[in-house]
């Protein structure tokens, strides 16, 4: 998508869809005035309430412009950050919609709309830009279009240029906004089509050629270790959960280092599970197949660490992505053994399918050593108990560091990825004790997300500022739960708008 930013006339710009945001209170007092100056009869003004996300499409509107369509948006009252999101993830939906390749969008009551809502027009302008990208989105690599040649409803069009038309004052800031727009907004749909990708067509493997291919691009350095390496390196829990399967593992380590100082040295660390049958201790077969959503959490770090580099965070982020499937066979891990992690602490493996845990804890102890970070953040579709607890929309956030933790919860409110945290008191370390190794990966049926939580923290070597992010609800969507299902991307923006608060 190429996003152009412009201070020129509606008349010149020959679109296909023409875009009016309004707001519910603009409507009421000067709704016609607006419409009017575009030519649009104010009568439309009855069945159009400019709620949030509201988009009614108008044909044959004036003469005084070339664009086929206009599109009534709806951006609610104009004072939250997050319907202003809405109203652009539903105009990149309804572009998609409407097959509209050129796109432009009426800004010019930006400055007053960010004023209303305590943001910047650089914000706004990002938000808007990353919402098209978000709605716009559509997983369709693997349509053929065989079945249904005439009306090629396999592939759908994309919008090529989406244009922002802002007054001449603010154009640089926009640029600007719209510029880191498009860097989350391309993070995120690159995450969201390896999650989308199924166990056939991601493995651990690619996974590791995902991260390479995008260092190679943007300038950062990624070093994989492959089966034997992670094998010297003593990576008892990977290789554990490994045993299962015909596909080696990868532990694959993402560096961005700026050009100038770094202000601190982030570890970044994310689940990679490519897909979780749940091993020998095997999952129900119903609806299994979302378990290719497993890596989410690896996805988001990818994104994330492509975004540092590609924005040029004054920051050093180092990303941590083990990584293979969870599958049961002949050779797989059994119920009760015993492994030895990366740390030398021994878990006992109360259940194979509580894998994530026994992956991230060699991930995180081998962070904290190598790179002594200041801060470091796991990212995991982890337990199915955070999905019970909180829904389809947010995260669960756990953190040793009260500070951290509200960094983590208002970049959640700024970027509309949402968490809540939840306690890591160690009231919950009676749940997984062991009677014969140091801990057990299963914590018995109550707090199940928590005591996930907790099994992490032992493997943070007393770091004092950790966050674990329970992403399980919010990383994917199943079938029939939204506009597009799958998966979503959650946690680049997150992680992204932390980023930028530390730089
Ligand atoms: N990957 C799952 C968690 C999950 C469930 C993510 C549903 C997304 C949707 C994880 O590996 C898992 O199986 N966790 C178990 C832990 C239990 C065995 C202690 C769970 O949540 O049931
Ligand atoms: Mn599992
Ligand atoms: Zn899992």
């Amino acid at each position: 998508m190429k996003i152009i930013v412009s201070k020129s006339d509606f008349q010149n710009l020959g679109t296909d869809l023409l875009v009016l945001p309004l707001r519910s209170v603009e409507l009421k007092n000067e709704g016609e005035k607006v419409l009017s100056a575009f030519g649009i009869d104010g009568e439309v003004l009855s069945d159009f309430k400019a709620e949030a996300g509201e988009a009614v499409v108008l044909y044959g509107g004036s003469r005084d412009f070339s664009a086929s369509r206009v599109v009534l948006l709806g951006t609610g009252e104009g004072k939250k950050l997050e319907d202003w999101r809405k109203a652009a993830v539903a105009l990149g939906s309804k572009a998609v919609e409407l097959k509209s390749e050129k796109v432009a969008v009426d800004c010019s009551g930006v400055e007053a709309l960010a004023s209303a809502m305590g943001q910047s027009v650089a914000t706004l302008a990002a938000t808007l830009v990353e919402g098209c990208y978000f709605g716009s989105y559509r997983f369709d690599r693997l349509k053929s279009d065989k079945l249904d040649k005439k009306s090629q409803a396999g592939k759908s069009k994309k919008i090529a240029e989406l244009i922002l038309v802002v007054p001449s004052e603010v154009i640089v800031e926009a640029e600007k906004g719209a510029a880191d727009g498009k860097v989350v907004g391309s993070c995120k749909k690159m995450a969201r089509d390896l999650v989308n990708l199924p166990g056939n067509y991601l493995n651990a493997d690619d996974i590791a050629k995902a991260a390479e291919e995008s260092g190679k691009k943007y300038g950062y350095d990624v070093k994989v270790f492959h089966k034997k390496e992670i094998e010297s390196l003593g990576m008892g829990g990977l290789l554990a959960v490994n045993k299962g399967s015909d596909h080696p593992p990868t532990f694959t380590v993402l560096e961005y280092k700026p050009k100038g100082k770094s202000k601190s040295v982030v570890a970044l660390v994310g689940k990679g599970v490519t897909f979780d049958s749940g091993g020998i201790s095997i999952k129900p077969s119903e609806n299994m197949g979302e378990m290719k959503s497993d890596m989410s959490g690896a996805a988001s770090v990818l994104g994330a660490v492509e975004a540092a580099a590609r924005l040029k965070l004054p920051l050093h982020v180092i990303g941590l992505i083990p990584a293979t499937d969870n599958m049961p066979s002949g050779t797989a891990q059994q119920p009760g053994d015993v492994i030895t992690t990366y740390s030398g602490i021994t878990v006992e493996v109360g259940n194979t399918d509580a894998e994530g845990r026994l992956i991230l804890a060699d991930a995180l102890t081998y962070g904290k050593e190598k790179y002594q970070p200041d801060v470091i953040v796991d990212v995991a579709t982890l337990t199915g108990a955070c999905i019970v607890a909180l829904g389809y929309s947010v995260a669960g956030l756990f953190s040793n560091n009260d500070t951290l933790a509200d960094e983590i919860f208002q970049a959640g409110e700024q970027s509309g990825e949402k968490v809540w945290r939840m306690p890591l008191w160690d009231l919950y370390d009676e749940q997984i004790k062991s009677d014969i190794a140091d801990v057990s990966n299963t914590g018995g049926r109550g707090a199940g997300s928590v005591t996930a939580a907790k099994f992490l923290e032992k493997f943070i070597d007393g770091h004092t500022r950790w966050a674990h992010i329970d992403i399980a609800g919010p990383s994917f969507t199943p079938k029939g739960g939204g506009k597009v299902n799958g998966g979503t991307g959650f946690g680049v923006g997150l992680l992204v708008e932390l980023l930028k608060k530390w730089s």
